[in-house]
């Protein structure tokens, strides 16, 4: 499994919370959907870790499923940490939230775990099918891994992307990419669950999202996939509004406005691993 190109070649990507933000609604209805599937934990007071944690909505809406939990939320961004520590502190059920800076390509559970979940952050870590043997280690029985990825890198949104940076104008900045895409599919990730003494219950969905405002497309692939782009053309402002303003045409095309707002299908895999024993 290989990175997307556009991660591999420019590194840590900057986040931008307040972007990202934009389209929180759509953006947390995965997580409320794989929290739904997540069985009782075997703690009363569950020690919880929430990976790639993001600007910290998606783990205040963790507080309050388990209030009685310790939850800590891991980023690498410290733009993404400054942002979730406005909700770090003691929760109604006499838990806590706190966060802390950690790259999840090492990460690894110091004490032993009832729930380690992470809504859309582990394809932006290479290989995090790897980290699998270590996360589930550290589960407690009947402890659970529950994970969702975007599986959306053969549309267009991703496809033009990739493109565009490999076009002869920008590939010597940008590099020129190939359409690799950095989670596996639903089976693999069975499969791999399921070798390691996990009960598994893995499946995708694909979400017609239904946007509106001008270039809605545009504007939600800045929160994410264009991170790497918009960092590696920073600060040159000519170049950023110049890549732009082609990705934005070339989506305009793609993702054309009807009547009732603009269609965005968006595949994500979702799964939630029980360690056995
Ligand atoms: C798309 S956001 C998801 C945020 C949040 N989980 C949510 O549901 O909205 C991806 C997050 O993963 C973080 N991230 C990316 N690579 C990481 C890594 N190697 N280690 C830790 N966090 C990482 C980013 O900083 C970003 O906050």
């Amino acid at each position: 499994m290989e990175p997307a190109d556009p991660i591999r070649r420019t590194g840590v990507p900057a986040w931008d919370p307040a972007q990202y933000r934009s389209h929180a609604g759509h953006r947390l209805r995965p997580l409320h959907d794989l929290l739904a599937r997540v069985p009782p934990l075997p703690s009363p007071r569950p020690r919880i870790a929430d990976l790639g944690c993001g600007p910290g909505e998606p783990t205040a809406l963790l507080a309050e499923h388990w209030p009685a939990a310790r939850i800590t939320g891991y980023d690498l961004s410290e733009a993404m940490l400054a942002e979730a520590r406005a909700h770090a502190g003691p929760t109604s059920g006499g838990g806590a939230v706190d966060f802390a800076r950690a790259d999840l390509a090492a990460w690894r559970p110091g004490e032993p775990h009832d729930l380690i979940v992470s809504n859309a952050a582990l394809h932006w870590c290479p290989g995090h099918i790897t980290r699998f043997p270590d996360w589930i280690a550290a589960l407690r029985p009947t402890g659970v891994l529950a994970f969702q990825v975007p599986g959306n890198f053969a549309a267009p949104g991703h496809t033009l992307l990739t493109d565009l940076c490999a076009s002869p104008r920008w590939r010597d900045r940008l590099g020129a990419g190939t359409r690799r895409t950095p989670v596996a599919e639903p089976a693999e990730y069975a499969e791999a669950l399921a070798a390691l003494g996990c009960g598994t219950d893995v499946w995708e969905t694909t979400y017609v999202h239904v946007l509106t405002g001008r270039d809605p497309v545009l504007e939600w692939m800045k929160g994410t996939a264009l991170r790497p782009v918009l960092t590696a053309l920073d600060p040159d402002t000519a170049a950023r509004e110049a890549f732009l303003a082609e990705y934005r045409d070339l989506l305009r095309e793609a993702y054309p406005p009807g009547p009732h707002g603009t269609l965005f299908p968006f595949r994500r895999i979702f799964a939630v691993a029980v360690r056995r024993t």
